[in-house]
């Protein structure tokens, strides 16, 4: 065997073991023998014995035992670990407490509990106990998967390895936020010139740096810590509100804020925002928001979440921090879907601790508003991972001769005429594939993160990719091994490459050959579908074949499949028009079928399909009057269920409450199932 191929066949090795422990021990549903399995870590073994290059650190050979512990291996968390809303003024703060009262069928003036806390500027941790003992720690990931930092989350103090106290749940997930003190941070940094090495940016990258280490005793030597703010899986929850778990989980061990207010009404929530802004400054560690929180966990169990974040939480940020600078230059950047963004390049300025050279501009209108002009300065303003916006311009340094800019008409890639279509603010070029940008684009957003997330297939690499002529569509990127074997410029002698890198990336791409359908249909690119409507066309086709023999179809605006689509609720005609476009576009099908070629998508898997409503239709129509329509909406969704707006052939149930009118006529005529709300909420097992 050659280097080469004993290089392929580990990582092929090291891919199927990965799988078959995450299988093993986070889903507890494996599908190998052990003796299968061993048979695969004594193959692993004997070819790093031949070849000992391939016994790099994340190789599962450098595992204690076989438990994903030492490397960075992926965890899917057994609840999703959500983002949250975000308000940036009083008055959405306001309407978020409105928001809640509404959704829960409470009166305009009903006292609603508010756990008001600090928002911990670090990154989120999941830290699992089982019996009491820490079994495995992740971060958060995309939310669904996360990676594995069990070795060196035990090096944290903050952090305790066995529950104290009593009456913890057998199995509970505490989640907080992993940072780094301030004086800490500027410690590390001195450390870090003293050793010639690159200094961080600011305390939440060099915690983010200091957790991912693949050598836990240099976690150890960062004195990370930790807060926790909440929870994940648990077995019992020995409280009925917010405030009084977190003080449960602080008798277990845990630093909980001290800060951690429950206030009463909308005024005392903000007067606690206004307290900790006011102490910010003086905390060791930063903050960037106070985060609100519903109290009562059987509201915030009715509220649950939305598209990732949950209804019964919002993070209210503190102000932008603001700086000035010149404008050097006025660039234009084609997006995926063609839209020309402006973008100010600017002189380097540092605005809270971070360097900025770049500042959106978001569109010509802007520019036109803000008079925006090369050579002007101005204030820019940065706020959390918000990319950095232009405020305003200072007029009296603005330099003389300084000329109003002139949005291009055509695409400054190539070459096509941009529109700008009638009440739309942003101006597209016309080119389609044809344009390189475009084209580009979407690639970087086929592998992102959310999309296949092909570990060492970043921005950068696909760029690089793209220009040395090796990935020009999605499918290229599945047959690149394949290609590779035949290529001129070999990319294991590339700069930047060398055999086990290569290894690795195939084997990484290997790993992303079966896809979720929600998954695979944001990958596509196509406008309007983000994740949350990707999800929601998911969970009504449920497959693939599904999917494109519908949209086939729909092309016909008198057909019943154009008429269902537009029923699925949460999908207008917009997003419905917008997949109909892309999969009219004979170019879209082909790249479509072209990857349906390499890879497999499996079906969308609804939640709970134990539930008797998993994969139905269903219609509420009348008043319902024990819970909002929002709330039985989305309970009905979390049980697997289809919501639609209006009855037809297709609909499975039909839930109406008094003053229904012709959607009951229209089921009754189908002959579909009706029931009442009681029927609803006894299904529902409320
Ligand atoms: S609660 C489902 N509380 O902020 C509730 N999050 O921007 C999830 N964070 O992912 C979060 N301090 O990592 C919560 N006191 C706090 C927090 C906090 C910091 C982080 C957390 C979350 C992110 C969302």
């Amino acid at each position: 065997m050659t280097l080469e191929e004993a290089g392929a066949e580990h990582a092929r090795l090291a891919a199927e073991i990965r799988r078959n422990d995450e299988l093993y021990y986070t889903r507890d549903a494996p599908v190998l023998s052990d003796a299968d399995y061993d048979a695969l870590r004594k193959r692993l073994l004997s070819i790093e014995a031949a070849y000992p290059e391939l016994a790099t650190p994340d190789s599962p050979s450098q595992k204690v035992g076989a438990a994903p512990s030492a490397g960075f291996s992926k965890i899917r968390h057994a609840l999703p670990m959500l983002s949250l809303n975000n308000a940036f003024d009083d008055q959405d703060v306001q309407d978020f407490i409105d928001r809640v009262r509404r959704f829960l069928g409470l009166s305009a003036d009903a006292a609603v509990d508010i756990l008001a806390e600090p928002k911990i500027d670090g990154l989120s941790c999941s830290v699992r106990y089982e019996k009491g003992k820490l079994v495995l720690a992740a971060t958060r990931g995309d939310g669904q998967e996360g990676e594995d930092v069990t070795a060196n989350v035990r090096t944290i103090a903050d952090i305790p390895n066995a529950l104290k106290g009593e009456g913890w749940p057998d199995v509970l997930e505490v989640r907080g936020e992993v940072y780094m003190t301030k004086p800490d941070f500027l410690k590390l940094n001195e450390a870090q010139d003293a050793a010639g090495k690159a200094r961080y940016a600011n305390p939440r990258n060099s915690a983010a740096g200091s957790l991912r280490q693949l050598d836990p005793d240099i976690t150890r030597s960062r004195r990370l810590r930790f807060f926790a703010w909440g929870w994940g899986e648990a077995a019992a929850v020995p409280a009925d509100r917010q405030s009084g778990m977190m003080a449960r989980i602080a008798s277990w061990g845990f630093q909980v804020n001290p800060e951690l207010k429950v206030c009463d009404s909308v005024e005392t929530a903000l007067e606690a925002y206004r307290r900790i802004g006011e102490i910010r400054a003086s905390l060791t560690y930063d903050i960037d928001g106070v985060v609100y929180k519903v109290d009562r966990l059987d509201w915030q169990e009715r509220l649950g979440m939305v598209s990732r974040a949950p209804r019964w939480a919002v993070a209210h940020k503190f102000a932008a921090e603001q700086a000035q600078t010149t404008v050097q230059k006025i660039d234009i950047q084609v997006g995926r879907t063609g839209a020309l963004t402006p973008v100010a390049k600017l002189e380097p300025v540092t605005v809270g601790g971070v360097v900025v050279q770049n500042a959106t501009l978001h569109n010509e209108d802007e520019i036109r508003r803000k008079d925006i002009r090369e050579g002007d300065t101005v204030i820019i303003q940065r706020a959390g991972d918000v990319i950095p916006q232009v405020v305003a311009v200072v007029p009296e340094k603005r330099p003389k001769g300084a000329e109003a800019y002139v949005f291009p008409t055509t695409c400054p890639v190539c070459g096509s005429h941009a529109e700008r279509e009638e009440g739309e603010v942003v101006r597209r070029c016309t080119g389609g594939l044809i344009c390189e940008a475009q084209r580009v684009e979407r690639l970087r957003h086929f592998v992102s993160r959310d999309a296949f997330d092909i570990e060492g297939l970043g921005e950068k690499q696909i760029a690089a990719f793209w220009r040395d002529g090796r990935i020009q569509s999605p499918a290229d990127i599945f047959r690149l091994a394949e290609t590779e074997k035949t290529s001129l410029k070999r990319l294991d002698v590339t700069e930047g490459w060398g055999k086990t890198s290569v290894a690795n990336l195939f084997a990484a791409i290997d790993a992303r050959r079966t896809i979720g359908l929600d998954r695979f249909l944001y990958a596509l690119g196509i406008r309007h579908i983000g994740q949350e409507n990707a999800r929601i066309l998911a969970r009504h086709y449920l497959s693939i074949d599904a999917l494109l023999e519908a949209v086939s179809a729909a092309q016909d605006p008198e057909s019943e499949a154009w008429r269902d689509l537009l029923n699925v609720d949460g999908i207008g005609p917009k997003v419905a028009q917008a997949l109909l476009d892309f999969f009219g576009e004979a170019l879209n099908l082909q790249v479509v079928h072209d990857l349906l070629e390499e890879i497999r998508v499996s079906d969308f898997d609804p939640p709970r399909t134990d539930s008797p409503i998993a994969g139905k239709t269903l219609v509420f129509t009348g008043t319902l009057e024990k819970m909002t329509r929002d709330e039985a909406k989305a309970r009905a969704q979390a049980m697997g269920a289809k919501v639609a707006g209006s009855v037809s052939k297709k609909t499975d149930l039909v839930i109406a409450g008094p003053g229904a009118g012709s959607k009951l006529a229209q089921a009754q005529a189908l002959g579909v199932a009706v029931i009442d709300e009681d029927g609803w909420i006894e299904m529902a097992g409320l």
